[in-house]
């Protein structure tokens, strides 16, 4: 196909009031990222070099949020939809935008977060190949609510909404998506056309299809799958969409070299990156912005969130890795450690019990079960630079900010609150007095003394 420019209209001026939320529905997430920001990708993905957003109420919250994240550099131009007059009108919303002249012109709904992008190139291939529209439809298990979508000899030559159907056309299983192509030299002329003269009084972007036809131009019909067409429109809808696009998450992970043990319990964000070789054992939670190496451990009941962790490492069970760890090659953080903003230097380990954060551990160094970085003085946060081969002994607690040197030694249960040299030992803590015998005494003592209460009664 040679190129042919695309603009993506995404229709999103949903009052999502069965969402029962304070949110636009489009800001409603699946694995981490706004469903709209869904909609865009998949529209980017086929190839769309403009995006136009129709917003409703809460215009202010997705215009946020598209500021805070382009898509592949394209920010969608936001238009307000400020009455709901149906889905014609919310594409005229966009005029502006159509009108700058595109090969092609899409119409998306952005509470459609499973949308896949192959669908979309589908529709432009139809109208690269001559038609003027091309709309995707699905055959749901249950058709009530949809639009039909009504063929003549591999044409299509109308989309009749459920409440405008006779009985007859009821019964038709082929229901249109929403997702819609046109051809953008006939899209604006093809749109004005639309009246309001029918059940809901809404202007129909549906009855375009009627009006090409009569135009003698050319409608067909595509087919997409039900995800693609799968509409949100309430918590439990998201819930649902959120288990296929994990599903599809796992499936991917797995295929490209990844073991999950137990790959229903593991979940990931949109943007979670693993190599191949690395085992993930059950009941892992992948936040946002995660990078894992190839030949990485996760293992069980470990929580990740903004970490890159490289070959060779080990995370867990129970670990908690936050925004801005780092966890280099071959080091291991084991169960009930955390660890935020720290970079932890290849072959380091801190297995047991720990809070490290804004912290360099340095290679090889060896942090004691119970350690604490003391960060945070209440008011601002400090750092603690450990250097390479040092020895924290157990339930140390370092008051930032420190500096321990490279193989300095820390005795068990010390409180550092000054720097130390590298190479030099230090205890941090009261010296031990020890009495011979005195614990036989203390203990006949106390006995005694707990027999005579009994004896008072
Ligand atoms: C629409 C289609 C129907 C199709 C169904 C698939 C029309 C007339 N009907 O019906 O054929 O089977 O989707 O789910 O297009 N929107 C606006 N502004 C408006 C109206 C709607 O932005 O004034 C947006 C909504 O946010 C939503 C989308 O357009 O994302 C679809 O609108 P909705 O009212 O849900 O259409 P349906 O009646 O479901
Ligand atoms: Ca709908």
């Amino acid at each position: 196909m040679t190129h042919r420019t695309c603009l993506a209209v995404i229709l999103a001026a949903g009052e999502g009031t069965r969402m029962k939320s304070a949110w636009p529905k489009v800001l409603h997430k699946i694995g981490g990222l706004e469903m709209v920001g869904h909609v865009t990708s998949a529209a980017s993905a086929a190839g769309a070099d403009g995006l136009a957003l129709v917003v409703g109420n809460g215009a202010e919250q997705v215009r946020d949020f598209i500021e805070s994240r382009p898509v592949n550099g394209t920010r969608p131009d936001i238009f307000v939809q400020a009455e709901r007059l149906g889905t014609a009108h919310a594409v005229l919303a966009a005029r502006e935008a159509i009108a700058r002249g595109y090969d092609d012109v899409l119409v998306v709904f952005g509470d459609h977060p499973l949308l896949d992008p192959a669908v979309l190139l589908d529709a432009r291939t139809r109208l690269a190949e001559g038609a003027a529209v091309a709309v995707l439809g699905f055959r749901p298990p249950v058709p009530t609510g949809y639009g039909r979508l009504i063929e003549e000899g591999g044409r299509l030559v109308a989309i009749r909404e459920e409440k405008d159907c006779s009985e007859e056309e009821k019964k038709i299983a082929f229901c249109n998506s929403g997702v819609m192509a046109i051809a953008g030299k006939h899209a604006l002329a093809l749109l004005d056309e639309v009246g309001d003269d029918n059940a809901k009084g809404e202007f129909y972007l549906t009855d375009i299809v009627g009006i090409a036809n009569r135009q003698g131009l050319l409608v067909v019909a595509g087919e997409a799958g039900n995800e693609s067409a799968m509409g949100i429109n309430n918590r439990v809808e998201l819930a649902e969409a959120e288990a296929v696009w994990q599903r599809r998450m796992r499936k991917e992970a797995m295929l490209s070299g990844v073991t999950l043990i137990a790959p229903e319990t593991v979940f990931f964000s949109h943007d979670t990156e693993i190599g191949p070789d690395t085992v993930v054992e059950p009941n892992v939670w992948f936040g946002p912005g995660v990078r894992i190496a190839a030949g990485v451990r996760i293992h069980a009941f470990s929580h990740l969130e903004g970490a890159a962790v490289e070959s060779g490492a080990t995370v867990g069970p129970f670990a908690r890795l936050r925004p801005g760890a780092e966890i280099l090659q071959k080091a291991k953080i084991g169960n009930f450690c955390e660890v935020k903003n720290s970079r932890i230097e290849s072959g380091a380990k801190v297995p047991h019990l720990s809070y490290i954060g804004d912290a360099t551990v340095g290679a090889g160094a060896n942090i004691g079960a119970g350690t604490i970085t003391c960060n945070y003085d209440g008011f601002n946060k400090h750092r603690t630079e450990i250097g390479a081969g040092a020895f924290i002994g157990t339930n140390s607690a370092l008051v930032a900010p420190i500096t321990i040197g490279a193989g300095a030694y820390v005795a068990s249960g010390s409180v550092l609150t000054e720097d130390l040299a590298a190479d030099a030992l230090a205890f941090g803590r009261a010296r031990q007095a020890s009495y011979e015998g005195r614990g036989k005494a203390l203990r006949e003592k106390l006995a005694a003394e707990k027999a005579a209460k009994q004896a008072k009664g």
